[in-house]
């Protein structure tokens, strides 16, 4: 038989109670955690989102509510009354924040039975069930405290965002969600019109082209808790809907992005007690490849730099690089082969090695000692190191020795906890070449200035058919790392029509194209378009490092699958043949 909730009130959570406690007449409501039978008594581990109380039933004290606490099962919804008591000594709990009291049961009401879990709520670590399973009954996974307390800070992080971009002077705005397509780089999750048929809308990838329309229509300083959704190939800092702090402001110049940012980072960061370093160093797209391999390197980690290195059997458009690892010389002959696979990877042809221990040994014996001894200690490794070497055009050079560098660190225990290491990295080229299908594509997306310096060289390639120049160009693009974590992206945009419409054409774009996807923007830049600028921090990036995990699942309340789906709800499904026609679709087997 169950009781109604009626009037009774909950005076605490489950975990308030302290010492300053004991003696109060308390009223607490939970779900069961845990039950222990010891004839006379019965001890209840109540739990909630603030935490766990004891709560103990005694035969002798309160008959009535001891014989029914003995039939509670886990996940069971009770409310207790009763008073706060002080453990013994010897029964102290200090692991909870609870644990020098309990209530002494005088009532208690089941509100509400359970079905026996699928599996255990309060396990951790390994002994966590699977992720699928989790997945599918993600209410009962929410109950977990580690869940509950990623979802409390993420509430606090936003309204903490909120606070500090009011302050700033800067006003939210909401913008449509279904749109017509704008370029991210993914594909777009497309919603079919059923008033007007065989048109669709896309859900927005961003709302990078409304914020820069709020720009043009004055509103100054906008900002915006944007949800945004892409039909890319998932990884586990990746989700198909996602959130970011989306942000523009007109007249912006870099420097104006960068403190408002750092500003940003560091009242979040102090949520978690920590201070972030500010500014934050920068550096160049160009000189964090040569330095790194990466354009988000994680910087916790002291050395480990791509050094040059002169081999004498390069081909042309080939490079040499390698790191060095601290006490690599103990590296095996095994974990050379993990280390060598694990390179290939990332596309290089093979990892050549030297190693100093007693003697120095190389797989580059045949360039003879004297060469393998000049190069370790060009590249400054030292008696106990080890050098790691990829040969390669420099993309591949830059990918497999960047990704190395940090398999390694993590290997050899080189990345220090608790702390954070952000920095700028700025100047991103503004097209990258793909030689799939032999053309440039937007590193970033187009509406991305060039640097002053280089619109010329945008001109040249463009009018003057100097194709080859579109590799060289710089932008006004930066993104803020912290940890090997990319966790913004941003730039100074276009605001001329002339230099859109290059853009447009060094995409390969026709005049026709152009006004068929972007007919509007390009309109809306002839009616005085202020400079401006902006970036978006990913929210569930920032949240995984804050929360520190790296499963973005962990700080979403209801993600998806890396095969984008919702277990929970299994969606995505199939629709009514009616829906269809109404739509005007046709399902093609
Ligand atoms: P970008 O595409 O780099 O830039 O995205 C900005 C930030 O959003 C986060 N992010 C994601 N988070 C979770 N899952 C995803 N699939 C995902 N994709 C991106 C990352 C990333 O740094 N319109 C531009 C911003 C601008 O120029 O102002 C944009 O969307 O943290």
């Amino acid at each position: 038989m169950l009781d109604h909730l009626g009037n009774l009130a909950r005076t605490h959570s489950c975990g308030a109670l302290r010492a300053e406690n004991i003696g109060n007449r308390v009223t607490l409501m939970g779900w069961v955690a845990k039950r222990r039978d010891f004839g006379e008594l019965t001890f209840i581990d109540l739990r909630d989102r603030a935490g766990i109380t004891q709560v103990v039933f005694n035969s002798e004290d309160a008959a009535e509510a001891h014989a029914k606490a003995k039939e509670l099962r886990g996940e069971y919804v009770i409310a207790v009354m009763g008073e706060v008591v002080a453990r013994d000594a010897n029964t102290r709990n200090p692991k909870i924040a609870t644990g020098d009291v309990e209530v002494h049961a005088k009532e208690l009401f089941l509100l509400n039975d359970a079905r026996t879990p699928p599996f255990q709520l309060d396990a951790s670590g390994d002994a966590l069930a699977s992720e699928d399973l989790r997945l599918k009954y993600r209410y009962l996974d929410l109950r977990r405290p580690q869940l509950q307390a990623n979802l409390h800070l993420r509430h606090r992080v936003v309204n903490e965002i909120r606070r500090y971009m009011t302050e700033q002077g800067f006003t939210e705005i909401e913008t449509p969600i279904l749109i017509k397509s704008t370029p991210e780089g993914a594909r777009d999750y497309i919603v079919p019109s059923r008033i007007q048929p065989g048109k669709f809308f896309a859900l927005p990838q961003s709302p990078q082209l409304f914020k820069q329309l709020c720009m043009i229509g004055g509103l100054d300083k906008y900002f915006q808790i944007a949800h945004c959704f892409r039909d890319e190939d998932l990884r586990a800092d990746r989700q198909p809907e996602f959130t970011q702090l989306d942000v523009e402001m007109r007249f912006a110049r870099l420097e104006d992005i960068y403190s408002l940012i750092e500003g940003l980072f560091a009242s979040v960061f102090k949520l978690i007690k920590v201070e972030l370093p500010v500014p934050f160093p920068r550096f160049t797209f160009a000189e964090a490849m040569s330095r790194w391999g990466s354009d988000k390197p994680d910087l916790r980690v002291q050395g480990l730099e791509l050094k040059d290195i002169d081999l004498p059997s390069l081909s042309e458009g080939e490079q040499s690089k390698g790191i060095v690892v601290p006490g690599g010389a103990k590296l095996s002959r095994k974990q050379l082969d993990e280390l060598q696979e694990f390179a290939k990877r990332y596309g290089a042809k093979f990892l050549a090695w030297i190693k100093l221990g007693e003697e120095i040994t190389s797989s580059l014996k045949t360039l003879g000692a004297d060469v393998v001894a000049r190069i370790a200690s060009e590249v400054g490794a030292n008696k106990g190191d080890s050098v790691l070497i990829v040969s390669g055009k420099p993309k591949v050079v830059a990918a497999s020795l960047g990704a190395l560098r940090n398999e390694v660190a993590k290997r050899e225990n080189l990345i220090p906890s608790e702390v954070y290491a952000p920095l700028w990295v700025t100047d991103f080229p503004m097209f990258e070449f793909h030689e799939e299908d032999g053309r440039y594509y937007s590193m970033h997306h187009p509406f991305t200035s060039p640097v002053d310096e280089d619109l010329e060289l945008l001109e040249r390639a463009v009018e003057g058919g100097q194709t080859e120049l579109l590799g060289q160009i710089r932008t006004k693009a930066y993104d803020p790392v912290i940890n090997g974590v990319e966790m913004a992206s941003g730039s100074i945009r276009i605001h001329r029509r002339d230099v859109q419409r290059l853009v447009f054409k060094a995409l390969g774009m026709t005049t026709e194209e152009a006004r068929e996807r972007f007919g509007f923007f390009l309109d809306a830049l002839e009616y005085g378009t202020p400079p401006h600028g902006g970036i978006a921090p990913g929210i569930d990036r920032l949240m995984m490092v804050l929360a520190g995990t790296d499963n973005m699942r962990d700080v979403i309340a209801f993600p998806k699958t890396a095969s984008a789906a919702g277990l929970m709800i299994d969606a995505p499904g199939s629709v009514d043949p009616k829906q269809l026609e109404e739509l005007h679709l046709r399902v093609v087997p």
